[in-house]
């Protein structure tokens, strides 16, 4: 797993593909793990779930990743470490993401979020939060930030 060239807690880059994107997620990594819980933000499409299949896949995890859009969460136990993945697309109130019990999922490995940002004030304390904001074409640009 390349944590060469590892990025600081605060940038943006602009990717060109999705190949970039993943290579931007390796990069992102060592603060992911750092982190331990990822807001991934963005419009529909943007690339949310693209970027959990490319740490799913850096962590070596072997099981399909697809968006926990019923079951709201999805623990992937085969990689590296493991890796949660959650999508507040469809949660409607902060009863409900209360309700997941997220803490549980803290602590050890990573829990990426998408639509993190609709509940804000519910996302864990230091979530390394990411923007995605399509460009053109497969474009992508893709800001984070990890407030100390
Ligand atoms: N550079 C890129 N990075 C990520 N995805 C890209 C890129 N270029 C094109 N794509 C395409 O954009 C789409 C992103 O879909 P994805 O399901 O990851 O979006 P999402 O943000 O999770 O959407 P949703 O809000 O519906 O969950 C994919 O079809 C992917 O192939
Ligand atoms: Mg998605």
């Amino acid at each position: 797993m390349a944590t060469d060239n590892a990025v600081t807690s605060e940038g943006s880059a602009v990717v060109q593909s999705l190949e970039e994107t993943r290579e931007l997620a390796s990069r992102l990594l060592p603060l992911m793990r750092k982190a331990g819980s990822v807001s991934l933000e963005g419009p529909l499409g943007a690339g949310k779930t693209h970027l959990v299949k490319a740490v799913a896949s850096l962590l070596g995890v072997t099981e399909p990743v697809s968006s926990p859009t019923f079951t709201l969460l999805h623990s992937y136990s085969s990689g590296a470490y493991p890796l949660h993945h959650s999508d507040w697309y469809r949660l409607e109130s902060e009863g409900e993401v209360l309700g997941l019990g997220l803490e549980e999922y803290l602590g050890e490995g990573v829990l990426l979020i998408e639509w993190g940002d609709k509940f804000p004030s519910l996302l864990p304390k230091d979530t390394l939060r990411i923007r995605i904001t399509p460009q053109h074409d497969e474009s992508r640009q893709i800001q984070w930030t990890l407030k100390p």
